[in-house]
């Protein structure tokens, strides 16, 4: 399927890794000219190398950490200046952050800083352009909002599942779409952090129907299409892509 996306451009953050770097390099491979963020100078290289290798339309990347308070807006007008317009925005720079229940201040406002207030702002300083031209697609990368026990992080997600709900209520009429894409369990370095080789064979053997945590691919294959012209009637949705995960215990 042509998913229209050629000659279109993007902002991916959190570009070095894991999901960012999947989402970055499909939405390459289909000709979307990105500008790819994180800290990691020396991954994004790598990635630029990467997709030069397979395809070329190339990256540009921009090494920026995303909780600095300029953070939001460098990359904003950094990426105009790069890619002349901006199509598509992945707000998927974050970590996972489980506390005990009576979690430090610190983590818990580091946490919202990182995994809503900076995607917050960075969509904000784009929707004037988004706005003007009456166009544009925002897909951010959340969490699964029904852990059992303590994750800052993924209260920061659940926020931007709210926030992003508000947002295409209002931003319909401009042509804007704002969604959701909630991963299960996906084999990056922020999961590995949590689970061995055998915990994760063990626990995909009894919680998930499709047998294995998903790959980072997985993901990018969904975000691709929502972001593309293909998903234009679909807003203020979120969509999972868990392996069949979620369920409840009966
Ligand atoms: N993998 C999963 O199963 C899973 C499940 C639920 C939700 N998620 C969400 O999906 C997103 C991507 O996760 P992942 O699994 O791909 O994690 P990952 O492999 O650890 O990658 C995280 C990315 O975020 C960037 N990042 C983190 N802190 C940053 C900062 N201060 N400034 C700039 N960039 C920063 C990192 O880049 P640098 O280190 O180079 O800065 C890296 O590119 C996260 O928001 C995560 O919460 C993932």
């Amino acid at each position: 399927m042509d998913l229209y996306v050629k000659g279109k451009t993007a902002v991916v953050t959190g570009a070095s890794q894991g999901l960012g770097r999947a989402i970055t390099k499909e939405l390459a491979i289909e000709g979307v000219k990105v500008f790819a963020v994180a800290r990691n100078e020396a991954l994004l290289d790598g990635l630029k190398d990467e997709i030069s290798a397979v395809g070329d339309v190339v990256p540009v990347t921009f090494a920026q950490d995303f909780v600095a308070p300029d953070g939001p807006e460098k990359i904003a007008t950094m990426a105009l200046s790069a890619l002349g317009h901006v199509d598509m925005l992945i707000n998927n720079a974050g970590r996972s952050r489980p506390l005990d229940v009576n979690g430090p201040e610190d983590e818990w406002s580091a946490a919202m800083t990182l995994d809503f207030d900076r995607h917050r702002q960075l969509t904000q300083q784009l929707l004037p352009h988004f706005m003007e031209r009456k166009q544009g697609a925002i897909l951010n990368i959340t969490s699964t909002y029904e852990l059992r026990a303590i994750n800052a992080s993924a209260v920061a997600k659940a926020s931007i599942v709210v926030w992003s709900k508000q947002l295409a209520g209002q931003l319909g009429r401009y042509g804007i779409t704002v969604n959701c894409l909630q991963p299960g369990l996906i084999d990056t370095a922020n999961i590995r952090r949590v689970f061995s080789d055998d915990e994760r064979t063990k626990f995909a053997e009894r919680e998930i129907p499709l047998g294995d945590f998903g790959e980072p691919q997985d993901i990018a294959n969904m975000a691709t299409f929502l972001v593309s012209p293909r998903a234009r009637y679909i807003t203020g949705s979120v969509v999972v892509v868990d392996g069949g995960m979620r369920h409840y215990p009966f």
